[in-house]
C-alpha cells in the first residue's frame, strides 16, 4: 500500500514564482547551458536589502547592512548590491578572493567588512583599501598593526568580534551566569581586557569603531543577550578612552523554506515515528537525521534547519530589536539609540532569500529493488550542486515536465498521482544522494523533465560544488524581467545597468 505523501513544499514568492511558471524558458536555458544550472534574480537581493533597511528606519537606527558574501559566489548579486545606496549597503568578505571579487564588482574599500580568520595577504589588502577589519583575536590585531607600521598603511578601522557572552552578576544582579554557545571565532567576553589593552598599544595604527558578534543560532534570547552585552561593553570601552560607534550583530536571520507549518509539523512528527519503527522509514536505508530509538524512546537531536519559520529575515531582525532585552528589560533598538550606537548586520542566507533556483535534468527513473512503489530518480547534478541536505534544509523540488511528455519508457506508478522517490546524483558513488529522505512529487517524473530546487541562493547553490569525476559544475545565469519576457545573461556578464546599451537614459 502506498503511504500518504508527506510534502515539504517550498515557499515561493514573486518574482521567483513567475519565473518558475515559465517552464519553457527554464527548459530552454537548461537545453542550452546544461544540467545542473543555477538561475539568479539580482533584483531580489536589492529588494531584500531594502526590507532590512526598512527595519532600520522603523527603529530610527543608522548603520549598514553588509551582505555575507560566503552565502553565494555570484558576481551578479554582488554587483547589484554594489549599486545600492553606499551608505546603506556594504559587503562582508571572509577571504582574500572574496575581497578582490567585491572590489571588482564595484564596492569601494570603505564599504567592506573583512571577517573571519585572516592571513597576511588578506589583512594587507583589507588595510590597503580602507576596509573595516572585524578582528578575530588579539593576535590578529598584533599582526595587522605590524603590517600597517611595516608598510606605512593608513590607520585602520577595526571591530572586535566577541564570543561566549554571559549575563553576569555585575549586570543582572540576579547572580545567574548563562553562557552563550562556544565558538572557534572571536574573543570570549571574559578575556576582552586583553583586546582592550592591545587596542591601546596599537592606537597609533588602528581605531576601534565597534564591537561585533556572530552567533550560529536562531535563538532570539541568546542574540538579545549578546546585543545588550555589547551595548554595555561599548560604554566600558568609552570609559577607557576608546571611541566605538557601532554594534555589529552578524548574520543568522534565517529563511523560511517550507511554505506550510502543517507540512513541517507532519514531517517532523513522522520522522520520530519512523525512528521508533511505528511507520516505514522516511529516508534512505533508515537514516534518522540524528534521531535514534533507545528502548522505545526517541533520543538525539535532529540535525535539521527549522525549514518552516514564521519569523525570518528582516522580520527576525525586527523581533530581535523590539523584544525586551534580558538584563535591562528594554528593547535593544532603544538601547542602541540611547547609547548613540549604529547597527551593523551581516545577513547571508536571508539577504539572498528567494534570489534563485537550481535546475537539474531528470536522467533516469527506475523502481528501487526492494519497494515497487518507490523509484530512484537520477538527476544531472550531484549532492555538491544543491547542498540543501548538507545544511539540513529539507524542502521539495518543483517538477517541471517537459512539454509533450517524456520518452515513453516509464509507466506511471500504480494509480498515477503522487509518488515517493529517492533523488540520486550523477556520481558513481553510493553516498551521492541529493536528498536522503523520500521526496514526494505530484507524479512520477520522466527522463527529460526538470526538477527546480527553489531558494538555493543561500549556501545551497555553490558552497559545496566540486569537480569530482569531472562532472560539470553548474553554470550560473542572471535573469531579469523585461517587456513581458525573461532575459538572461551569464552571471559574470551581468552589470546593474538598466538602460539599453549605449543609449543615454
Ligand atoms: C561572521 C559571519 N557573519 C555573517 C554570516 C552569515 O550568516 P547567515 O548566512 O546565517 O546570515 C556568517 C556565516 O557563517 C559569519 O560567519
Amino acid at each position: 500500500m502506498k503511504d500518504a505523501p508527506l510534502y515539504l513544499r517550498p515557499r515561493v514568492d514573486p518574482p521567483l514564482a513567475s519565473l518558475l511558471q515559465d517552464a519553457s524558458f527554464l527548459h530552454a536555458l537548461c537545453d542550452a547551458l546544461g544540467s545542473p544550472l543555477n538561475v539568479l534574480l539580482p533584483e531580489v537581493v536589492a529588494e531584500n536589502a531594502e526590507r532590512f533597511r526598512s527595519v532600520y528606519r522603523r527603529h530610527h537606527l543608522a548603520g549598514r547592512v553588509y551582505f555575507a558574501h560566503k552565502a553565494n559566489r555570484s558576481s551578479a548579486l554582488v554587483r547589484r548590491l554594489a549599486a545600492c545606496d553606499p551608505a546603506a549597503v556594504g559587503i562582508d568578505v571572509a577571504s582574500l578572493d572574496e575581497l578582490r571579487h567585491a572590489l571588482g564588482c564595484g564596492f569601494t574599500g570603505e564599504r567592506v567588512m573583512a571577517t573571519g580568520p585572516k592571513d597576511r595577504d588578506f589583512l594587507w589588502l583589507a588595510a590597503r583599501v580602507g576596509a573595516t577589519v572585524n578582528l578575530d583575536s588579539a593576535g590578529e590585531l598584533d599582526r595587522l598593526a605590524h603590517l600597517v607600521r611595516r608598510y606605512g598603511l593608513g590607520r585602520v578601522d577595526v571591530l572586535v568580534r566577541l564570543s561566549e557572552f554571559e549575563a553576569d552578576a555585575g549586570h543582572t544582579g540576579a547572580g545567574t551566569r548563562v553562557l552563550s554557545r562556544r565558538s572557534r571565532f572571536g574573543t570570549p567576553v571574559g578575556r576582552s581586557a586583553d583586546v582592550w589593552r592591545a587596542l591601546e598599544r596599537h592606537a597609533d595604527v588602528v581605531e576601534l569603531t565597534g564591537l561585533a558578534y556572530h552567533l550560529d543560532t536562531t535563538a532570539l534570547e541568546e542574540k538579545a543577550r549578546a546585543l545588550e552585552r555589547c551595548v554595555l561593553l561599548m560604554d566600558e570601552c568609552r570609559g577607557r578612552g576608546l571611541r566605538p560607534r557601532a554594534v555589529d550583530i552578524g548574520g543568522g536571520f534565517g529563511v523560511g523554506y517550507v511554505a506550510d507549518a502543517g507540512e513541517w509539523e507532519r514531517w517532523t512528527t513522522a520522522l520520530s515515528e519512523a525512528v521508533l519503527g511505528v511507520r516505514p522509514s522516511l529516508a534512505w536505508r533508515g537514516h534518522g537525521y540524528g534521531l535514534r530509538n533507545e528502548g522505545g524512546t526517541v533520543r538525539g537531536t535532529a540535525a535539521l534547519y527549522p525549514a518552516h519559520r514564521s519569523v525570518a529575515g528582516p522580520g527576525y531582525l525586527d523581533a530581535l530589536l523590539s523584544r525586551p532585552a534580558p538584563v535591562l528589560g528594554r528593547p535593544p533598538a532603544t538601547l542602541l539609540l540611547e547609547h548613540l550606537n549604529d547597527l551593523y548586520v551581516e545577513p547571508g542566507r536571508a539577504l539572498v532569500d528567494q534570489c534563485g533556483l537550481s535546475l537539474a535534468r531528470v536522467l533516469d527513473v527506475r523502481p528501487t529493488g526492494d519497494d515497487p512503489t518507490r523509484h530512484l530518480v537520477r538527476l544531472g547534478m550531484n549532492a555538491g550542486d544543491v547542498s540543501l541536505e548538507e545544511h539540513g534544509v529539507l524542502v521539495d523540488p518543483v517538477l517541471l515536465p517537459r512539454a509533450g511528455g517524456g520518452d515513453g519508457r516509464h509507466d506511471e506508478p500504480p494509480g498515477g498521482g503522487p509518488v515517493g522517490v529517492h533523488l540520486v546524483g550523477n556520481l558513481c558513488l553510493e553516498a551521492d544522494l541529493i536528498t536522503r529522505r523520500v521526496v514526494y512529487l505530484p507524479r512520477l517524473p520522466r527522463a527529460g523533465d526538470l526538477l527546480a530546487f527553489v531558494n538555493t541562493a543561500g549556501y545551497a547553490m555553490d558552497f559545496h560544488a566540486h569537480h569530482a569525476q569531472r562532472q560539470p559544475v553548474a553554470r550560473t545565469v542572471a535573469v531579469t524581467r523585461g517587456e513581458g519576457a525573461w532575459r538572461w545573461c551569464p552571471d559574470e556578464d551581468y552589470w546593474p545597468l538598466t538602460d539599453p546599451q549605449g543609449v543615454p537614459s
